[in-house]
């Protein structure tokens, strides 16, 4: 009879308390690095008696992802969120999650989205309406505020301005809590701690917005196209309709998965932006030559190739889901390795994303990488900010669109200055975001106007 090898991969050990309070849980970003820097493409972990195999190669990753997803639910953290998130996109499983992702798959699809763009300009600027030149604000906050907004109106039609400040710290306060790994995975949700009820008066915040909203939807018959018009129209095929639990779950998740990530690309990116003047100048120029002073709109999109690539190579150094992270439901094999029920699979964004086999000055911002054909000739799990496989995020198209038109519209008048001795750190929590903000100065590019055309000369001149 054939027996799978008994093999695990080479790989460090972690008693419970170095797991709790060491570098995998205090700075995970620093300790899957030096994994693979000691380890190479596989590593495997063990911590107590639960396993998990690191892996490393593009190849690999895709034999997870895609090849062998259907032996895989997701990790342990998503899962112990569940709570939260419910049945929807993110952490359903199998038939069920099928089932929704084709029904919500056409909000998302190109013409869909396209009809987005305005909006998402049109928030943009009204943002803009607020700020003075001179101000000094948190980049993060703004991005955060703004993208916020943007998901309840393309996705719900909902003008949440007067519940946004409310469900904005709700959520992040969520996203604070359910990335606390240690407290997660040890402390069930239903136990009455003081975080855990603290949770739940936040989840019951929440909710009582969301089936505020499904429910002025249900008595208006309001057929608005948007996501929830589609989510609440779909039927199965024995006539039945979603209940405003199922509603609740994909709504929340929307909101969770779809503004944060987003937001924080965007505060990685200006950060990125003001430190490298030469990047910043090039895409003024491309914002001048291409817009000449008029709102972007989705026709423009092709054109701001510059924007693109800023965008494209912000989610490269920063990834917003900077690791994934499965649990096998089958015994099978990954790279020649046993991979057994129960065993979990980690791959790592960050780590990929800085190999110098695939980029060359991995650490250094260059936008200008992903000109030509470069994409094309990576492997293709080498750079892969949005998952890959059935799996992957259903709203990459509408994030990119939404990043690079935010991007053109709030470039074009202004210019964000790192305000000095302000520290930014990535702070690896759910998603990658810069943990004590962006604090920046707003300087209009009106007022300098000269300068800049003469900055955007030498760019262009650069080319
Ligand atoms: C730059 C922004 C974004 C990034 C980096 C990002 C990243 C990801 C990644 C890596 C996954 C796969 C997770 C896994 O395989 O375990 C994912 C899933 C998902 N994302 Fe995004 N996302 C972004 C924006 C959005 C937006 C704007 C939306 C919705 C409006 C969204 C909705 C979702 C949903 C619903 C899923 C679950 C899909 C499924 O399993 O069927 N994301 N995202």
């Amino acid at each position: 009879m054939w027996r799978a090898p008994s093999k695990f991969p080479a790989g460090p050990s972690e008693g419970l308390r170095r797991w709790s309070f060491g570098p995998l849980n205090e700075n995970p970003l620093d300790y899957f690095t030096r994994l693979a820097r000691e380890y190479g493409d596989i590593a495997g972990i063990r911590v107590v008696n639960f396993r998990t195999i690191f892996v490393n190669h593009p190849d690999t990753i895709e034999e997870v992802l895609v090849a062998n997803a259907r032996k895989y639910i997701k990790g342990r953290v998503l899962r112990a969120n569940r709570h939260v998130f419910g049945e929807g996109l993110l952490t359903s499983e199998g038939d069920f999650w099928l089932r929704q992702r084709r029904l919500a798959q056409p909000a998302f699809h190109r013409a869909q989205i396209a009809s987005y763009a305005a909006t998402m300009v049109e928030y943009a600027q009204r943002l803009l309406e607020n700020w003075q030149n001179g101000e000094e604000r948190d980049a993060h906050q703004e991005m955060m505020r703004l993208t916020l907004q943007i998901v309840a109106k393309t996705l719900f039609d909902a003008d949440v301005a007067r519940d946004t400040q409310d469900v904005g710290k709700s959520l992040e306060l969520l996203l604070e809590l359910g990335a606390n790994f240690r407290r997660t995975l040890f402390v069930p949700h239903w136990v009455p701690t003081p975080t855990n009820l603290r949770i739940k008066r936040e989840i019951a915040l929440i909710e009582s917005i969301l089936y505020r909203i499904i429910s002025e939807r249900r008595s208006s018959g309001r057929e608005t196209g948007d996501l929830l018009s589609m989510l609440l129209h779909a039927q199965d095929e024995d006539g039945s309709r979603m209940t405003d639990r199922q509603l609740r779950d994909e709504t929340i998740t929307l909101f969770l998965a779809g503004h944060e990530t987003t937001a924080s690309t965007l505060s990685w990116a200006w950060w990125l932006l003001a430190q490298n003047s030469a990047a910043e100048a090039k895409l003024h120029a491309e914002l001048d030559t291409v817009l000449g002073g008029r709102s972007p709109s989705l026709d423009d999109l092709s054109k701001l190739t510059y924007a693109g690539n800023v965008i494209t190579e912000a989610l490269r150094l920063y990834p917003p889901a900077w690791g994934l992270a499965r649990v096998a439901i089958e015994d099978h094999e990954i790279a020649g390795y046993p991979v057994k029920k129960g065993m979990g699979i980690a791959m790592a964004q960050w780590v990929v994303h800085r190999d110098a086999r695939w980029y060359d000055a991995p650490e250094e911002f260059r936008p200008e990488r992903w000109e030509g054909d470069f994409l094309k000739r990576l492997p293709r799990f080498a750079y892969f900010p949005f998952g890959g496989g059935p799996r992957q995020c259903i709203g990459n198209a509408f994030a990119l669109m939404e990043a690079t038109l935010i991007l053109a519209t709030v470039a074009q008048s202004y210019r964000l200055r790192l305000v000095p001795g302000h520290p930014v750190v990535p702070l690896a929590s759910i998603t990658l975001r810069p943990r004590y903000g962006v604090r920046v100065l707003l300087e209009s590019r009106q007022s300098g106007s000269a300068e800049i055309s003469s900055d955007a000369k030498q760019a262009m001149s650069a080319d």
